[in-house]
Formats: C-alpha cells, sequence, structure tokens
C-alpha cells in the first residue's frame, strides 16, 4: 500500500515539477524553500486521509464532475443557519430538500470579535472559531457531506491575516522575521507613493490603504480594514506557510477552495496592486500543488472586477489556474436590467459570456454575502446616452427605494462622497418587494396584489439565474424568500457594515410555511425545487449545450435559447412589471416546462415579471 501511495505521489509530482519550479525559482530564487515545499508537499499527501485520496483518485478519472447539470450551491453562515458545525451536520437534510449539493460555508476560522470583517481576517488558519466547534467537526461534516453525494467549500483568506494572527503578533513585538511578513514602513513616505496609485476597497468604512501603528511607530499595509494585514507574498516563507495551511484545510475534507480577494495578493509600488502577472503565477503554482497533493479540491477565484480581468484566472488549457470564478459583471448587470427594465446591456454582457470556452466554469449568483458593486460596461452605456455617476444614483435611489414606483429595500454600502460611488445591500426578496408588499399586509391570494408581483420577480430572476450555463449559488436564505434583517444596526460591532442587513440568521419558523404555495416562502420554495428538478432532468441544461441570447424585438424580455443535440429550450424573462409581448416566430409545438401545457411561440404575451421555461416537443 506503501508504495502504491508514493507511485501516486511521484507521478503527480513529477507531471508538475519542472513547471512549479521554474516558477518558484522566478519568484524567490530560493532552492532551498523550493526542496522544503515538495517535502511539506509529501508530508501532507502522506496524513491526507484514504478516503480523501480515494476521492482524488476516483475526480482525477472525472476531471469535469464539477460540471454536471445537478450542480447546486448555497452558501450560508455556519451560526445563522445552524448554531455550529454540528448543527450544520443536523441540517444537512434541509439541504438536501433544497437540491444543494454543493455547500459554501462561509468563514469559521478563528478571528477577533469585532474585528473580523465577517470571518475574513484569520487568526489562526489551523482553528475553528471556538463557539462554531472544532477542526474535527469539520472534518466530521466534510465525510457526512460527501457520504450524501455533498460537497463542501470553504474560504482560504489568503491576502492578509488578523492583526491578532500569531505573526502579527511578533511582528508588533519588532521580531524583523515576522515584521518581513507584511508591509512594514518606517515614515509615511513610501505609503504615499503607493496611495497615489492603488484605489481604495472600503472608502467610507476603511480608508486608505495603511494603517498607523502608535505602539510600534510603524505604518503596515492594510488594503481593507486596519485589522487585516496584508501577507507580502515576496517573502517565500509567507507563500510555503500559506501553501501548508491550503493543504492543512484541504486534508479536513474540502473539495471547493474559494480564494479570497485573490487579485490583491502581489503589491508593486506605481501599479494598482490587483492582478499583477505574479498573482497568475502564484495561482498557477497553487493549482499544481493542489493537483500533487489533494486533486480532487478545486480552485474557485474570487475576482470581483470587469470581464477582461476575470477570465485570466482561468489560465490556459495548458496552463490551468482556478477551475471556477464568478459571474460577477452578469451578477451585476442583471440587477441593472431590474431597475432599468431594459434587457439590452444584460444582452450584451450574456452574449460575451457566452462566447467563451465551455471549460470556463462560472459561478451564477443574484446574491452573495458582499455588497453589489455597481461594475457594468459604461462605455456601452455612454453610448446608449448615459453617463456613469447619473447611472449609479439612479440604481442606488432604485434599490433604496426613492425612485417613483420602485418597491425595492436595499441599504447603501461605501457611499463615498468622493466618487459617490457607493454600492448596495440586501437580500433578493427584499430588493425584489417582498419586504415592501409585506409592510403592506398585501398577500399571495390577491392576485393582482404587490405581494405576488414581487415574488413572482424573485421567482423569475432565479429561473434566469438557473438558465445560464455554469453552476447556480443560492443564498441561504434566498430560497424561501427572507427579507432584509435590520437587527445589525443594534449590535455596535456591526453597524457600520451594512452588508449585514443580508447576513441575518435563517428564519427556521418561516421555513417550515415551504411547502404551502399560498406563503411566500412555500411560494418561492416549490417554485425554486420545480426548477431545480428541471435543470437536472433536462438535456439542454448540458454544459455543452450552445446558448445564444434571443432577440425577440421587446428591450424588456430577454430571451435565451439553448440547444443540445436535437433538444431546443426557450426561456423568456419579462423584466417589465407590465405585461409584454415577445415578437417571436418559432416553428412547432413547445411544452411549458413549469405547468406542462402546450404552448406555440408566436408573438406570445409575457405578463410583467414573468417568464417561461419552454421545450419544443414536435
Ligand atoms: C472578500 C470578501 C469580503 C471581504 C474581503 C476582505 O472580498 O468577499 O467579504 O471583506 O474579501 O477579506
Amino acid at each position: 500500500m506503501e508504495a502504491k501511495d508514493d507511485v501516486i505521489f511521484k507521478n503527480r509530482l513529477d507531471r508538475h515539477h519542472d513547471e512549479l519550479r521554474w516558477l518558484y525559482m522566478e519568484l524567490y530564487q530560493n532552492g532551498d524553500m523550493f526542496a522544503e515545499l515538495c517535502s511539506k508537499m509529501y508530508e501532507y499527501y502522506k496524513i491526507r486521509r484514504e478516503q480523501l485520496k480515494n476521492r482524488d483518485e476516483s475526480r482525477e478519472k472525472e476531471t469535469n464532475w464539477f460540471q454536471k447539470k445537478d450542480m447546486l450551491g448555497m452558501m450560508l453562515y455556519i451560526d445563522n443557519f445552524a448554531g455550529n458545525i454540528k448543527g450544520v451536520s443536523e441540517k444537512l437534510s434541509y439541504l438536501k430538500e433544497c437540491n444543494v449539493n454543493c455547500i459554501h460555508l462561509m468563514p469559521f476560522l478563528d478571528t477577533p470579535r469585532g474585528r473580523s470583517d465577517g470571518g475574513y481576517a484569520v487568526s489562526d488558519f489551523r482553528k475553528v472559531r471556538p463557539d462554531l466547534g472544532t477542526m474535527e467537526d469539520l472534518s466530521e461534516l466534510a465525510d457526512k457531506c460527501h457520504q450524501n453525494g455533498m460537497n463542501l467549500c470553504m474560504d482560504f483568506v489568503m491576502n492578509h491575516t488578523s492583526e491578532e494572527h500569531d505573526w502579527a503578533k511578533r511582528a508588533r513585538q519588532g521580531e524583523g522575521e515576522y515584521m518581513s511578513r507584511y508591509f512594514f514602513y518606517q515614515n509615511r513616505e513610501i505609503p504615499e507613493r503607493y496611495e497615489q496609485t492603488v484605489p481604495q476597497v472600503f472608502p467610507t468604512t476603511a480608508p486608505g490603504n495603511f494603517t498607523y501603528l502608535p505602539e510600534m511607530d510603524h505604518y503596515v499595509m492594510t488594503t481593507f480594514y486596519p485589522y487585516q494585514w496584508d501577507l507580502n507574498y515576496r517573502n517565500p516563507r509567507v507563500f510555503n506557510e500559506m501553501m501548508y495551511n491550503f493543504l492543512f484545510l484541504a486534508n479536513q475534507g474540502m473539495d471547493i477552495i474559494r480564494i479570497d480577494a485573490v487579485p490583491y495578493i502581489w503589491k508593486e509600488l506605481g501599479t494598482q496592486c490587483r492582478n499583477l502577472k505574479q498573482v497568475h503565477t502564484i495561482v498557477r503554482m497553487m493549482r499544481m500543488i493542489a493537483e500533487i497533493v489533494c486533486p480532487s479540491v478545486l480552485l474557485l477565484g474570487e475576482v470581483v472586477m470587469e470581464p477582461e480581468k476575470v477570465v485570466p484566472y482561468f489560465g490556459t488549457v495548458e496552463k490551468p489556474e482556478c477551475h471556477m470564478l464568478y459571474n460577477v459583471t452578469t451578477m451585476a448587470t442583471t440587477w441593472n436590467t431590474v431597475a432599468t427594465k431594459d434587457t439590452r446591456l444584460l444582452k450584451k454582457q450574456m452574449d460575451i459570456v457566452n462566447r467563451l470556452p465551455k471549460q470556463y466554469t462560472f459561478l451564477n449568483y443574484l446574491r452573495c454575502h458582499d455588497d453589489i458593486g455597481w461594475g457594468l460596461d459604461y462605455p456601452t452605456l455612454r453610448g446608449w446616452g448615459m453617463n456613469e455617476p447619473q447611472h449609479k444614483r439612479f440604481l442606488n435611489d432604485y434599490f433604496t427605494g426613492k425612485v417613483e414606483g420602485s418597491v425595492s429595500r436595499g441599504e447603501l454600502y461605501n457611499d463615498d462622497p468622493v466618487t459617490q460611488d457607493a454600492r448596495l445591500c440586501g437580500t433578493t426578496a427584499s430588493m425584489c418587494g417582498v419586504e415592501c408588499a409585506g409592510f403592506k399586509g398585501s398577500k399571495l391570494d390577491d392576485q393582482e396584489g404587490e405581494m405576488v408581483r414581487a415574488v413572482r420577480l424573485d421567482i423569475m430572476l432565479h429561473a434566469y439565474m438557473l438558465t445560464q450555463s455554469g453552476i447556480p449559488m443560492l443564498y441561504s436564505g434566498d430560497e424561501i424568500g427572507q427579507t432584509n434583517d435590520y437587527s445589525y444596526k443594534r449590535d455596535p460591532e456591526k453597524a457600520e457594515d451594512s452588508r449585514y442587513i443580508h447576513r441575518g440568521s435563517f428564519h427556521w419558523d418561516l421555513a417550515e410555511k415551504k411547502e404551502n404555495p399560498l406563503t411566500v416562502e412555500g411560494a418561492v420554495f416549490q417554485a425554486l425545487n420545480r426548477l431545480e428538478h428541471i435543470r437536472r432532468q433536462e438535456n439542454v441544461f448540458d454544459r455543452n449545450a450552445e446558448v445564444y441570447t434571443y432577440d425577440v424585438h421587446e428591450d424588456a424580455i430577454l430571451g435565451i435559447l439553448r440547444e443540445y443535440q436535437d433538444e431546443r429550450f426557450i426561456a423568456l424573462f419579462n423584466f417589465s412589471d407590465k405585461s409584454e409581448k415577445a415578437w417571436i416566430q418559432e416553428e412547432g409545438i413547445y411544452r411549458n416546462l413549469m405547468n406542462g401545457e402546450k404552448v406555440e411561440l408566436n408573438n406570445i404575451i409575457i405578463p410583467g415579471h414573468d417568464f417561461l421555461w419552454c421545450k419544443k416537443i414536435l
């Protein structure tokens, strides 16, 4: 057995060794540290549990397992969802009912209270936050997920550590070895030079990119919050140690590792310190390291940027980097379409994505734990007579319910008085009008009422998300139309950060209504369930299907055509709140997959915020 194991490792190492060494030496010119990395990789391989090694072996044979049409993810906060990790284990049956087979556990590693950025300031990469459980609980959960056909995803926050991380504490004591793992400066000279070219991530909640530490009389680089110290990846010790942490976490049974804020990990004076070529070198090395030690583990890159910046993180066919990336521009453009009721920009964006190679896997989502940044194609909007600041203001006014007729209830995030570049927070349901309709006492039995319309929009958006190729990722709570949670305002540790408005506790009491279609929870849950089942069953959702937008000569309606072998599927989504006609002339008979009825696609009327999913049958 020993010997067979060693052969497997050796073969995998041989496959990547030369390229890995080349990249490592290019970056670090340090053969000893490279040798250390190789021997540590072997150690992590040796201690990898047998069942995980089996998982590696079977997934190496089926490398595109994650691109199957039955993949459905959900991201959730352990405490909000089920108190602790053991609680999540007990709730797997609920997630199964949601058809979820990939669980993204939001950050759960140890992090200081009140200075944690929702867990994105890690003080110990090898310890679970005590109130959530232990590493053993995590491994047990992973095993249980695997037994139930589910995958587990976690964040690897690699750009920075918490100021309470052991390295940071030692750096604070003035230990040079540890100071060199961060970016320390004695005076403002270099920080000021950086500030000239580096944009700010949190202009209101955490302005600037450096923090002054009075006890040391030094500045430290803090791109995100002042308590998140940027790691210095020029130091090979940082790279190696972080890779050991990565492998340690992978060995707990993770299937997907989300590499947080990855574009930021390499810094260079005179640049924006984003997406530098060394970032790609590092991601490529991580990919090879994973393929050597734990090849079933996939990399999900968090690159919240415009498409030209995102796509390079897939790497090339010979030198792949991330297995999957967020379809962030499509997400932002979707919400833009909700506000403008004009699908032209969305069509354009979808055409860009549809033209990309099919092996590029995107994660599609409506909402996640972060704000929505208005990263849209402004040159195109400008061509249509819209200017950027004004349009952003319109979107923010729309989603905060300030525009006449808007029923959306969102909140601004990092409203920068200088750039006026505010972003937006809120749950899908609140942004679709469920919250507003609820306050007015509107109920689902009123067919023309506000609640019916809000729920319809919510479902339509999910249907549209599920129509796209890639992995649909639900945000916990959205499956029952959960609205905003304002309780964060009473918590001084959260009050400043409006992202907590959509990070509320999961309402198990409301979830109990999921079988009753006359409740919001039931209406949303049942519709999503139906959509998800159809997506699993129908071949047109195969990742190899040809996907096009379909022009129906009505800007409020988005048409999508999916073709696979001889099957043809057409989806129509009306983003307007009024009935609109899709000017479409399709031969033959279609079946409405939602209700089973036959339809002819002949200049068809779609009610406001409604959709049609249909497949050609004759
Ligand atoms: C990522 C996370 C975000 C966090 C930031 C800093 O962008 O999604 O929530 O604030 O990284 O770690």
